[in-house]
């Protein structure tokens, strides 16, 4: 069967960009299925680094269609900022390899006001989201008042339906006090963005299951990560979509019986951006081993919003449930290069608050912040794993590592990568 969702399994950030791209050389289709521009995906090709926000990992390879799905939420004018500035990288993109769902959703700058001025109001307890109005935009989806991109193909109506909403808006942000939009000049930058997105507009599950039909082979690249899942996440502190294998369902329009792989992707320590509990985070000298200086591009500061990402050891409670929710067929990891240098190593197997032990997340984010990771110890290396491409390669406490997560999460671990080159790779 012809269909792998690849799934961030932690909290985003997992280096799922990366894996999408490498196997994208053996698809016809990769396609996002969810959230919008606040993904961040890099891709490193020599000395050529893509971040990727709204467009498939799978455009650098020639003859992939990339596409986005109905379950997304756009922003047209960063869709096209995005556009020209991976054209001019050298990337082709016309209609021919790039289409757009009619029915996702289009972000409006109102949206962006509101997840702006929501997440002041939030004060101590902001979510610490990335501002690009993806909550209010699903919001706006889930009570049926949304704008979706297929309106973009009547600019009349769509110009018009913009100038209402944002005048509307400027109505509720005036009540609040907050910074009034700019009708005008917002709704020609849209304008301007619909009259060039509009050839690139599809039925896309239509389009997707004739494809399946005649035997393509489709990736779903999955954003975020599945601990920030709306439903299965430490609520309220997620993010307003199913990042999960369940969303790439209903977010492409098709069926479960076409998938064969789903592929959790997850780093080989913890890392969380923005707010909510973290229960092996350390907030002290490894964490900020984890992180790096920020003098890599690889080190743990965001893609889309440059924070720098709360680090810490690898939390195989959280790993566990994101394994139960999403139905992983194996697994593949990421950043082992990175705990090179240290003496031990940590994996969280359990947790205790008051003389209880969970192996799986609390509901409950209040209980979550309480609890206390039960660890197990391994012992760490000091060789420097970047050049290794083969599993002998590897020294024997990271295959030792590598091996007690495989029996700890039951789940094949079918890959490493060791450095963030698309060919800095392992095969295990
Ligand atoms: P995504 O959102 O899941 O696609 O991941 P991001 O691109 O936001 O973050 C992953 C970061 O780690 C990027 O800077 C990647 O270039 C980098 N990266 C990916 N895999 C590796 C690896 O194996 N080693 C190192 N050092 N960096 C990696
Ligand atoms: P990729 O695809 C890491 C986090 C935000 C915040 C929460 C809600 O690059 O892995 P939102 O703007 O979605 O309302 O923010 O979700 N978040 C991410 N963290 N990687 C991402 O995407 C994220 N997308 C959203 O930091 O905590
Ligand atoms: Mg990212």
């Amino acid at each position: 069967m012809p269909v792998t969702i690849i799934i961030g399994a932690q909290w985003g950030d997992e280096g799922k960009g990366r894996f999408v791209d490498w196997l994208a050389t053996s698809a016809d289709i990769v396609a996002r299925f969810s959230g919008g521009d606040n993904a961040g995906h890099t891709i490193v090709l020599g000395k050529q680094v893509y971040k990727l926000h709204l467009i498939p990992s799978g455009i650098l390879h020639p003859g992939v269609v990339a596409l986005l799905g109905n379950g997304m939420v756009i922003n047209p004018v960063n869709l096209v900022k995005e556009m020209d500035g991976l054209i001019a990288q050298g990337v082709s993109i016309t209609p021919e390899n790039f289409i757009i769902s009619t029915r996702a959703h289009i972000i409006t700058p109102a949206h962006i006001a509101f997840d702006r001025a929501k997440e002041k109001a939030r004060g101590a307890d902001a979510i610490g989201t990335t501002l690009r109005g993806i909550g209010p935009a699903y919001v706006d989806k889930i009570d049926r008042q949304g704008i979706r991109a297929g309106q973009m193909t009547d600019i009349e109506s769509f110009t018009e339906t913009l100038h209402t909403t944002l005048k509307n808006a400027n109505h509720t942000l005036a009540r609040d006090n907050v910074e009034l939009l700019d009708v005008e000049k917002s709704s020609l930058d849209y304008l301007e963005a619909a009259a060039r997105l509009r050839p690139y507009l599809q039925e896309t599950a239509i389009y997707l299951n004739q494809r399946l039909k005649q035997g393509a082979r489709v990736i779903c690249e999955g954003a975020q990560g599945a601990l920030l899942d709306v439903d299965h996440g430490s609520y309220p502190y997620v993010t307003s979509s199913s990042p999960s294998s369940g969303g790439a369902l209903t977010g492409l329009g098709f069926g479960p019986t076409h998938v064969d792989c789903v592929l959790g992707i997850a780093k080989v320590f913890s890392t969380r951006v923005g707010g909510g509990p973290m229960p092996t985070e350390q907030d002290n000298a490894i964490g900020a081993q984890l992180r790096g200086t920020g003098s890599n591009q690889w080190d743990e500061y965001g893609t889309t919003t440059g924070r720098a990402r709360r680090c810490g050891w690898l939390d195989l409670v959280m790993l566990r449930y994101s394994a139960a929710i999403n139905g992983y067929t194996e697994l593949a990891m990421t950043k082992l290069d990175v705990l090179s240098g240290f003496d031990e190593l940590k994996i969280a197997v359990a947790y205790e608050l008051d003389g209880n032990r969970y192996d799986y997340p609390p509901y409950d984010s209040a209980v979550l912040e309480r609890v206390t990771p039960i660890y197990e110890t391994l012992p760490g290396w000091q060789e420097d794993l970047t050049g290794a491409r083969t599993p002998a390669e590897l020294p024997a406490n990271a295959r030792a590592y590598l091996q007690r997560i495989g029996e700890l999460i039951e789940l094949p671990i079918t890959s490493v990568s060791v450095g963030p080159e698309r060919t800095q790779l392992v095969q295990l």
